[in-house]
């Protein structure tokens, strides 16, 4: 069963009359349940895909659709809706607020997702332990290390449960280790829940996680090695 489905999508960005033409005529098919990274060169367009499949941004034209709704055609409410509800979004830069603690965060991310506050506060806090920050749960970001802003951010999305994961360099600030960890968290998750994740990442080492490898160049994908 297909989860997303990308059909001739064309996205350019219009930088004060100068036009960058990043995705080209681009097709993509996700599983539902699969597990697909993208490599591809620094500025070759993988953040600007990701936003565009989590209804961050709009394309100028093509085919967007993402379990069963057609992102294109969707009022802003309903696209707030779909980003609220069935995407999880791991941030290249972890977009953390910095007034909330690491628990108030994945919390946020809850809200009229799961139940009451307390099923809200228990949901939060499985996924804290999962990712290793029990400890951690109280403190605000800017006294949290990279790598442990970065499992902040990969407990805030795994913690919907949502159809769609699109995780953006989800382990560049751990080691090897914890990455490891990680990831064993995340195949966990694709088998038990059938989430689908799309995963962007320069890290060869995750390629052994995946069930395929795509290569983002001149603004399409290629089959991976
Ligand atoms: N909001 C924007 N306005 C104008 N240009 C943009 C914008 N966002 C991205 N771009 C341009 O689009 C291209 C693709 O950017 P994108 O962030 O998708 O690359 P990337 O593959 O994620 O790179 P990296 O591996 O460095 O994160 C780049 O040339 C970038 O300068
Ligand atoms: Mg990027």
């Amino acid at each position: 069963m297909t989860l997303a489905r990308i059909n001739k999508l064309n996205k350019s960005y219009d930088t004060g009359g100068e036009i960058t033409h990043v995705l080209r005529e681009m097709d993509l098919s996700l599983n539902r349940g699969e597990m697909v990274m993208i490599m591809g060169p620094s500025g070759s367009g993988k953040t600007t895909l990701l936003n565009l499949l989590g209804g961050i941004d709009g394309p100028d034209s093509g085919v967007l659709q993402v379990d069963g709704l057609n992102l294109t055609e969707l009022t802003k409410k309903d696209l707030n809706k779909f980003r609220r509800e069935r995407v999880g979004f791991i941030f290249q830069f972890y977009n953390l607020i910095p007034t909330l603690t690491a628990i108030e965060n994945v919390e946020l991310g809850l809200e009229n997702l799961v139940g009451n506050s307390k099923e809200m506060k228990i949901r939060a806090k499985k996924y804290l332990d999962m990712v290793g920050l029990s400890d951690k749960a109280r403190n605000y970001p800017q006294e949290l290390s990279g790598g442990q802003q970065q499992r902040v951010a990969i407990a805030r999305a795994l913690s919907k449960e949502p159809a769609l994961i699109l995780a953006d360099e989800p382990t560049g600030n751990l080691d090897e280790e914890r990455e490891e960890s990680i990831m064993g968290i995340m195949k966990d998750l694709q088998h038990e829940l059938g989430i689908t994740f799309l995963i962007v990442s320069h890290n060869t080492r995750l390629k052994k996680y995946m069930d395929r490898t795509l290569v983002l160049r001149h603004g399409t994908l290629h089959e991976g090695s």
